[in-house]
């Protein structure tokens, strides 16, 4: 089944949580130490996404079941996970060019991306380049930035 992007539903938050939850164990874990990912965990609960969805708008990739998250606010991107189990398949791909696409048609001509350490090369392979590294409370955040193409004037 093809994998569609939609916005989040408070329904999805349990899912979303337990995506990050086993993300943050599983795989950030190895480039992260246990105080952060204990901290991360913490806050990334389902309530968290239920109270994200407030002030950004929060998009989930969907099969039989969700299978990944990224949310964005103007031309930020923010908390990108994807299944353990299902990496690797193009999900975070086109969470991605969903969010840009949508960034682009309003009027953004760059996008901008806080990447964990895991995530770096990620980014790296859809184009964004470094611009500067962040300290932050859940430890250390790569920024990054990937040119948008001018939207189409209305006809
Ligand atoms: C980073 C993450 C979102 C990528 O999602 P994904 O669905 O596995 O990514 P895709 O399959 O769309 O990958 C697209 C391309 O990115 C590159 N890529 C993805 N993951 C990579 C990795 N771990 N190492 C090196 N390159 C990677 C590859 O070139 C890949 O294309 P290929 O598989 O054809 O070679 C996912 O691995 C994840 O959730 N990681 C843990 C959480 C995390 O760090 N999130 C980011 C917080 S900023």
């Amino acid at each position: 089944m093809a994998i569609e992007v939609r916005l989040f539903r408070p329904d999805d938050a349990p899912r979303l949580a337990e995506i990050v939850q086993r993300c943050l164990r599983e795989v950030n874990s190895h480039d992260y130490p246990a105080d952060i990912i204990d901290k991360m965990c913490a806050y990334y609960t389902a309530e968290r996404f239920v109270e994200l969805s407030s002030s950004r708008l929060v998009y989930v990739a969907e099969d039989v079941k969700v299978v990944g998250t990224v949310s964005r606010d103007g031309n930020k991107v923010y908390t990108m996970f994807v299944d353990p189990d299902l990496a690797r398949r193009g999900t975070g791909r086109q969470l991605m060019r969903h969010i840009e696409a949508l960034a682009a048609r309003d009027g953004h001509d760059h996008m901008e991306t806080g990447a964990s350490i895991t995530a770096h090369r990620f980014y790296l392979e859809l184009g964004y380049t470094d611009v500067h590294e962040s300290e932050t409370e859940f430890g250390l955040n790569l920024i990054l930035h990937k040119p948008l193409p001018s939207a189409a004037p209305d006809q």
